[in-house]
Order: C-alpha cells, then structure tokens, then sequence
C-alpha cells in the first residue's frame, strides 16, 4: 500500500551567529522541499550546539537526543554548512558525527535518503572544498547527495531575512536542490 503521508525534510546547519547567511540559504533550500509537497523542519544554531560526539557512552543530552530522532524519522536531509579554513564548520560536523547513532537502526545511517548538500563561505575556494566535503559525509553515511550542490559564495551575494537573496539564480539553485531531496523522497516511495 502506497503511504500517503507528507514526505519529511530536516535542515540542519547554519552557524551559531545572528543573521547566519548559511542558515538563511537553509532556508530557502527547505522553502523548495516545501514547493514540491514535504513538510520541514530545521535544527540549527545554538541547538546544534551539542557536547562533542562520544561513541562511548549511551547517554545523549535531550537537544542531541532531539536531533537523532529528527533525522531518524526524516525522509529526506539537507545540509548547509559554513565554510571555515576551507571547510565544514565543527558545529556541523559534529551534528552530523551524531548520525551514528543510527547505525543499528533497520534503515542505517541515512540510507535510501537524499541529502541536500550546501557549503556557504565567503570565496569560491572554501565553497567549493565545503561542498565537496559534504558530498563525502553524504556518501559515507549511506545517503544520496542530491545531483544539484550549492556552493555560495557570500562575497557575491547576500541573503536577507526574508527568505530572498541579492541574486535571484542562487535562490532558484537552493530551492532546486530542496525540491530534488523531495522528489528523490516520493520517487522511491512509490518502489
Ligand atoms: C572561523 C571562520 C573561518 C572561515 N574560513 C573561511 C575560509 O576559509 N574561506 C572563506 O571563503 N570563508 C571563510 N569564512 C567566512 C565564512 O565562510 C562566511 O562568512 C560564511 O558566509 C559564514 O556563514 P554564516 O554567515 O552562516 O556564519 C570563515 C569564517 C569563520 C568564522
């Protein structure tokens, strides 16, 4: 029987800074999953700001405990992370180090989901690794980064707060790719 609940998209990143340029293109990536039919929701900031993954202990603090189950129960993710020294940001890293918490799950890691993935940096160079960066964790944990990546370079362009940006192109990419993480979603549910 085919599910006819929404397809779930979680965002997380961003930084932890007022006005997060990286957490605005999150949200137009999620305002794209939203236009092709998935409900969002998005952890970022100061709630991703979680103790350093420790595979040795069982106990997780609730904002991490939140995050597990969000990604758990998502049907597709995107990612945006800053670029910093040329790559992902440690708040993003280590958000995404909690998807091991996963591993015994039926569905592993991030498997049989699209990832979004968006690298947001001030120069192309850092953009560019980002992107690359998270592309590979997108791969190591199973997922299926979606074919369209973002790769921002905020020298150029400038989010606002109200969901646009001085470059009509680069909202149209991100919300592109949040609609592929959508379709990937609705695609295999119908295999
Ligand atoms: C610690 C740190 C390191 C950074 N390293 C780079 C870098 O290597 N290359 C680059 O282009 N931008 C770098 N940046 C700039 C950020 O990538 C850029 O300002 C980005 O838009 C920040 O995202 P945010 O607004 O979400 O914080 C760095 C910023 C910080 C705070």
């Amino acid at each position: 029987m085919t599910s006819t609940r929404a397809i779930k998209v979680l965002g997380i990143g961003g930084s932890l800074r007022d006005g997060s340029q990286s957490e605005r293109a999150l949200h137009i990536a999620l305002s794209g999953a939203r236009e092709a039919g998935a409900e969002t929701d998005a952890i970022t900031g100061s709630a991703l700001s979680l103790p350093f993954y420790d595979a040795g202990i069982d106990d997780r603090t609730p904002e991490a405990a939140q995050l597990i189950e969000a990604v758990r129960a998502a049907d597709g993710i995107v990612v945006v992370s800053p670029g910093y020294h040329g790559a992902l940001s440690g708040l993003v890293k280590n958000a995404l180090d909690y998807v091991e918490d996963l591993r015994s799950d039926a569905r592993p890691y991030l498997d049989g989901r699209a990832v979004g993935v968006i690298a947001v940096a001030y120069g192309w160079q850092a953009a560019v690794t980002t992107l690359n960066q998270l592309r590979t964790i997108a791969h190591a944990l199973r997922g299926w980064p979606t074919p369209m990546g973002g790769a921002v370079n905020t020298a150029e362009v400038k989010f606002d707060e109200t969901g646009g940006a001085s470059e009509e192109k680069v909202v149209n990419n991100l919300r592109l790719i949040g609609r592929q993480v959508t379709e990937f979603a609705l695609a295999r549910r119908t295999l």
